[in-house]
């Protein structure tokens, strides 16, 4: 499955720390001394509480303040966790095992230790940018970052800060419904703030257009990769996992069922939360479009045609076919879920703010998934080419330099994408399968999630 990724900004602004040469980096905070780590070329802070606990009575609230830093403290391992669904990695029956294995050894990380009390950030100061924040769509990890010292070495570039707050996903951080709604406490794993990949992504890229656009000085500029803003509907539309939560959870008969869901052992809630996984994977299976007409699926049906050459992994003839409808399905899939909206949202921000946008094709020989979502992230955190433009970007909010291959800036009128093949790199066109695109994004604007 080919996902494309585009490219914005994502920076937080630098805390002012004192490296010591050899001794243990120490930051001020308040009245506090925080002492960190040494990293090969920087310094790590790790697990700052940036916020209360959101435990007990602060579940499904709004992030609460810290009293100022009064007490050192030794910064020197990550956080725990926020809760993570069971994970599923998108390994599909069938799946050559070298596939298998290169996705959940080299891409995907060991699951850390996960707690309700997470409420942490990490830092990390060094010569250049050397991480974000990475994060799936059901997961806010305490800091899992790669990090790049390669890249930080060629590039010369000053001295970055990134910060990476973990952040509440799945139903604890975004949870539905009309009593969610009213008591005004949708979207808290956005208000904990966080960046990066995938979900990460997607998250940057509301913080981007929320508040009509209004970032109050948070950032600066954004990097995505693999995520734009996706069209859902009202907070309601998941009336049906709410109340299938407070049902699991024993709260049915309660009058204030935020109330008793606060109230709930952290096991029974986590537990009732991931069962909501498997009701929205049926969901999003079967009814991926909700409300879809039958012209409307006919005319996608052309768009993506019963033609196995067209499918995705794109470009890969007769190979690959899994099923008979399996490259079908993965290129309406991608399309719906990554690439259209990621042209929507380019074509809606170029010409109001400097944009420039790229497209993985490494890894397209993977068996069965060919560039397979998250494989960018090596070229990016694994010592790829990638990190270069990101730190010249970060740093000059431009990601190219006097040399080398120049990545023009996307425009509608010249829709340009920076496209990383397996040994090299080009510049190619963003026009691929324009017709069923936007169509498809005109369909899932009108029947959103
Ligand atoms: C989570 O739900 C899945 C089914 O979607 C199930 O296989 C798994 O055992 C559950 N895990 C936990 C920790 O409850
Ligand atoms: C998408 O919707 C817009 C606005 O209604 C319309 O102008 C355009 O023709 C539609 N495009 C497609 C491909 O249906």
């Amino acid at each position: 499955m080919l996902y494309s990724s585009l490219v914005f900004l994502a920076l937080c602004a630098r805390p002012a720390v004192a490296v010591a040469v050899a001794a243990l980096p120490t930051v001020k905070l308040d009245s506090a001394t925080i002492t960190g780590t040494n990293g090969i070329f920087s310094s790590k802070f790790l697990g700052i509480p940036f916020a209360k606990p959101p435990v007990g009575d602060l579940r499904f609230r709004l992030p609460q303040p810290i009293p100022a830093y009064t007490t050192n403290f030794a910064a020197s391992s990550f956080g725990l966790s926020c809760p993570q669904q069971a994970i599923s990695l998108p390994i599909v029956s069938g799946l050559a095992a070298e596939a298998a294995n290169l996705i959940v050894n080299s891409i995907f990380g060991t699951i850390l230790p996960d707690s309700e009390d997470c409420a942490y950030r990490f830092h990390e100061v060094g010569k250049c940018l050397e991480c974000l924040y990475r994060s799936y769509v059901e997961c806010g990890k305490a800091g899992e970052c790669y990090t790049d010292i390669q890249a930080s070495g060629r590039s010369g570039a000053p001295r970055q800060a990134i910060q990476c707050p973990a952040y509440r996903g799945t139903g604890f951080g975004f949870l539905a419904g009309k009593e969610v709604k009213a008591a005004g406490i949708g979207n808290l794993g956005l208000q904990d703030r966080n960046w990066g990949q995938s979900a990460g992504a997607i998250s940057t890229s509301l913080h981007m257009v929320a508040n009509n656009g209004n970032a109050e000085g948070l950032f600066r500029a954004a990097f995505m990769q693999s995520g734009s803003p996706i069209p859902v509907g009202d907070i309601t539309n998941g009336q049906k996992y709410y109340d299938a939560i407070v049902s699991q959870t024993g709260c049915s008969g309660s009058a204030d069922t935020l109330s008793c869901l606060r109230k709930v052992s952290y096991a029974t809630l986590k537990a009732a939360i991931n069962k909501t996984e498997a009701q929205l994977k049926s969901y999003v299976q079967n009814t991926f479009l909700p409300g879809v007409t039958a012209a409307e699926v006919d005319k996608l049906a052309t768009l993506y045609p019963d033609s196995v050459t067209e499918g995705s992994p794109f470009d890969t003839g007769y190979l690959n076919v899994l099923s008979p409808q399996f490259k079908r399905i993965a290129s309406f899939q991608g399309d719906g879920v990554f690439q259209a909206p990621r042209r929507f949202f380019l074509q809606e921000r170029s010409g109001k703010q400097n944009t420039w946008a790229f497209l993985s094709k490494r890894l397209k020989f993977t068996p069965v998934l060919g560039s397979f979502h998250a494989s960018d992230i090596l070229n990016v955190y694994g010592g790829g080419g990638m990190a270069d433009y990101l730190i010249r970007f970060a740093t000059n909010l431009n990601p190219n330099s006097n040399f080398g291959l120049q990545w023009p800036q996307y425009t509608t009128s010249s829709p340009k994408l920076l496209t990383f093949m397996d040994g090299y790199e080009t510049i190619t066109d963003d026009t691929y399968r324009k017709d069923a695109m936007a169509y498809l994004i005109n369909v899932t604007f009108d029947h959103p999630l």
